[in-house]
């Protein structure tokens, strides 16, 4: 009787699930269980689990996640709706309960809403960092950067000693940011304060990535039932407290006049300036730019090596490209790199089958909108499933391999207007887009 009673309500939930969709006309989705919704299928990797289920519900497709309404977007077309057409209404973030960790989600130019602040922030850093200028005065600091990688790794052929590639690109992508941002090396190859470093920032961008229940149930966030929100405070404090250490040396050492870098720059316009910049944005900005910047350059170095070690073809021609086009130069300059399209093209491919971010960096809907006949409702979560358009099969043949040649034969950019590629992500809030003068 019990269990009849209780087949009776999980029914008639469904069926008043089914019937709210129907009425308002949401992307179609695998029914959600009540309360914990679509969570369970969501599995270890859902990425994939979520490109599988696409194949059933199609490229707009919602999911109940815990209380928050989702849509997958796992199609071309679709991503273009989303991030192109209707950019401004998908413009929000959903702000993990981690990253409220020290008023990060209040400060960061990745998490505020687009608005006046958020366009000041991409002005600033489009001015400081990504400007012409700034970017060819950084060239002899980048050049050295790769040269010490160079040296450390003939070191280690000459000793016969292994090298842990992913520490190493570790240690390149964070100083080339360091030494741009403060004129300083802040990390060695092989040094107990590199490891950590590295555990911090591995930390910082760990714990943003963990499953949160107090993310899909928000009413649980003051609980923080699995600490995460403690553990995300002590990641967030040390980096910052790092980041402040040299913020302070800086100002005390009053050395900022001799210096050509971005905290010169900073620090300057701290001194009233049409940014109204604090000493909490300038750190909080580093924060920003190191975390976006070291984890997501460090793992597409890592996969690029991996595949090539797994495919001596393609590694022999890269090789060859590099010795016809540099000769006997011992170093590759940045204004070689237009001469190496089969480089570039193995970036490209290493991108398109290993993206960092297979959801790109989450939006949320400012206000309902409707595309592609279905009605997207305000505060929805978008999660734009690029991992699966990048293994698509009828947009990429032999989808799982890694041919770097697919690309020369194709003209598609970074710069998220072929919406078959979109490691950046596209629209206003497009990485690429910093440098790009828009
Ligand atoms: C392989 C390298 C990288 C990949 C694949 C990548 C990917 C992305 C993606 C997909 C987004 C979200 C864009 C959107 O919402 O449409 C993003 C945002 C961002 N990335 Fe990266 N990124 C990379 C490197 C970097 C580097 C080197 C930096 C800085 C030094 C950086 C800083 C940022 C910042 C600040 C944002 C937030 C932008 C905003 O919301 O306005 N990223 N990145």
């Amino acid at each position: 009787m019990a269990l009849s009673l209780l087949i009776a309500i999980i029914v008639s939930i469904l069926a008043w699930s089914h019937f709210r969709r129907r009425r308002r006309n949401l992307p179609p989705g695998p029914y959600p269980f009540p309360i914990i919704g679509n969570i369970l299928q969501l599995g270890r990797n859902p990425h994939k689990s979520l490109t599988h289920l696409s194949k059933t519900y199609g490229p707009l497709m919602s999911l109940k996640l815990g209380s928050i309404h989702t849509v997958v977007v796992s199609s071309p077309d679709s991503a273009r709706l989303v991030l192109q057409e209707h950019d401004q209404a998908f413009s929000g973030r959903t702000i993990p309960a981690a990253a409220e960790a020290h008023g990060f989600d209040e400060i960061s130019i990745g998490l505020i809403p687009v608005g006046e602040r958020w366009r000041k922030l991409r002005k600033l850093c489009k001015e400081q960092m990504f400007s012409a200028r700034r970017l060819d005065g950084g060239a002899g600091v980048r050049r050295e950067k790769v040269g010490r990688l160079v040296d450390y790794l003939r070191e280690c052929s000459a000793r016969g000693r292994a090298v842990d590639l992913g520490q190493a690109a570790f240690v390149t992508s964070f100083n080339l940011l360091s030494a741009t941002f403060f004129s300083v090396d802040l990390i060695e190859f092989e040094s107990d304060a590199t490891q950590q470093l590295k555990e911090t920032i591995e930390g910082v961008t760990k714990i943003l990535g963990t499953p949160n229940v107090a993310d899909f149930f928000p009413i649980l966030k003051r609980l923080d039932p699995q600490r995460i929100k403690k553990r995300s405070e002590f990641y967030f404090g040390r980096l910052l407290g790092v980041l402040g250490g040299i913020i302070d040396g800086r100002m005390e050492s009053r050395s900022m006049e001799t210096k050509n870098d971005l905290l010169a720059a900073l620090l300057h316009l701290m001194d009233g300036s049409e940014y109204d910049l604090t000493y909490k944005d300038v750190q909080h900005l580093f924060l920003d730019l190191f975390v976006g910047g070291s984890d997501s350059t460090q793992c597409t170095v890592e996969w690029a090596m991996t595949e090539l070690l797994a495919n001596p073809e393609k590694m022999s021609n890269a090789k060859n490209e590099l010795r016809s086009v540099i000769g006997e130069k011992n170093q590759v300059e940045e204004s070689d790199i237009s001469r190496l399209p089969y480089l570039q093209a193995l970036i490209k491919e290493t991108l398109r089958l290993h993206i960092p971010g297979p959801f790109l960096v989450p939006r949320q809907a400012v206000r309902e909108v409707e595309i592609g006949g279905y009605v997207i409702p305000q505060h929805s979560q978008i999660f734009v499933n690029a991992w699966a358009i990048g293994r698509d099969s009828s947009i990429w043949p032999n989808p799982t391999s890694f041919e770097p040649k697919r690309f020369l034969n194709n003209n598609m950019g970074f710069k998220g207007q072929d919406f078959e590629f979109i490691p950046f992500g596209s629209g206003e809030k497009n990485v690429p887009r910093f440098a790009s003068g828009r």
